[in-house]
């Protein structure tokens, strides 16, 4: 027998009252049963999301998110700018792409965040660009984007800021009203606590002032649709019915719980994590660190493809890897969404353990210890 932890940055684990609320039977989504759920999913993810703008749920992983941010926004021709300081920048850049735009990239070294003057700088240099495209955590490096200090640039302009939050929502304070943020997309299967298969895009009227204008193709990831249709509680294409059952029940945590309080606990959590990395003598990759995940540089002697593999087949505990640039060389670990004091405990343990396992000489206990300590001193 072998006990299987997930502690990837998505997907992650799922609490039992959403995997509870998920075994219901199926209802018909447009009856007077699945209203009222609908409505409460909805006011839950506006609290989320931070914003009294309507946000829009898709059947979809957060991707086709990304994708309707710029099939609804953009129009043959326009011009866009990627931020990209990883994989997921990367793909603001390639769904561009493939809608026949021709990108601006502003290249930002891989583990740290953005420079908020060099957009300004840019919005400067081509006041025709659209629409700026960042990511709130770049998930394949770790770096936490600064969003405020770039949508506070970018409000000042003409241009409308779009913000990939897939991994980031809940896990750091990202305030879209307050600050300023025209669309933010999310996923479910990240610290929204549920399964994979829902996508998120919160719009405000700046932006939707550009969609009237957008000529780009859309079908099934129109926003001018899915609106109108939200306007009436519902969705213009069949929904992930058991997903939002299990959707409505993480939000009822979230709210109990308090979003400045899951925001303080990814935060305790991630900073008792690299504290654990730390006292290993293990170097965490990630300058501009987020509370999301915490990337461990792969040391010196040790097999960086064979860790993971290690970590999940030996020991049940499944990480994820580096990607690009930096495959074989970090290895990924989140407390994301469902997770608490022990969930660092188990992933430092395994992290000691496993390299123990390949031959790494490290002074196992030293990471948890230090993690604990962290802890105790910061309730
Ligand atoms: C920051 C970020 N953007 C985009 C994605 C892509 O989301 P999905 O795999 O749900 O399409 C991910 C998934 O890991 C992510 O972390």
């Amino acid at each position: 027998m072998k006990k299987k932890y997930i502690v990837t940055p998505g997907p992650v684990d799922v609490p039992p009252q959403v995997l509870l609320a998920m075994a219901q039977p199926i209802i018909h989504h447009r009856s007077p049963e699945y209203t009222p759920i609908f409505k409460e999913v909805n006011e839950g993810l506006k609290y989320v999301f931070q914003t009294a703008n309507p946000v829009l749920t898709f059947a979809s992983s957060g991707s086709g998110a990304m994708e309707s941010a710029v099939v609804n926004l953009l129009s043959p021709g326009d011009k866009m700018l990627a931020i990209v300081g990883g994989k997921f920048g990367e793909r603001w850049f390639d769904i561009g792409k493939a809608y026949g735009l021709d990108p601006i990239i502003e290249n930002v070294e891989w583990g740290y965040g953005v420079d908020p003057g060099r957009i300004a700088e840019q919005l400067k240099n081509n006041p025709d660009i659209k629409v700026v495209y960042s990511t709130l955590c770049e998930s394949s490096t770790g770096a936490l984007m600064n969003i405020k200090a770039l949508a506070d640039t970018v409000s000042k302009t003409d241009a409308i800021l779009v913000v990939d939050a897939i991994s980031g929502l809940l896990t750091t304070p990202l305030k879209t009203d307050e600050w300023n943020i025209d669309v933010v997309v999310g996923g479910s299967q990240k610290a929204l606590m549920t399964p994979p298969g829902l996508a998120f895009a919160s719009v405000n009227n700046k932006a939707w002032e550009m969609v009237k204008k957008s000529k780009l193709p859309k079908f099934y990831f129109s926003w001018d649709k899915a609106r109108k249709n939200l306007e009436k509680d519902t969705t213009p294409f069949t929904p992930a019915i058991t997903t939002i059952f299990g959707l409505q029940a993480a939000l009822k945590m979230i709210k109990e719980e308090g979003i400045e309080n899951v925001w303080k606990r990814h935060d305790r959590l991630a900073s008792a994590m690299r504290a654990g990395v730390k006292a290993l003598g293990l170097d965490v990759y990630t300058k501009a660190v987020a509370p999301t995940l915490t990337a461990i540089s792969v040391p010196e002697g040790v097999d960086g493809k064979a860790w993971p593999k290690v970590l999940r087949d030996k020991f049940g505990v499944t990480v994820a890897g580096g990607q690009g640039d930096v495959t074989g060389k970090i290895i990924r670990i989140a407390q994301m969404g469902y997770a608490s004091t022990f969930d660092v405990t188990v992933a430092l343990s395994a992290v000691e353990l496993s390299l123990s396992d390949m031959g790494y000489k490290v002074n196992i206990g030293a990471g948890v210890k230090a993690a604990l300590e962290y802890l105790d001193q910061n309730k």
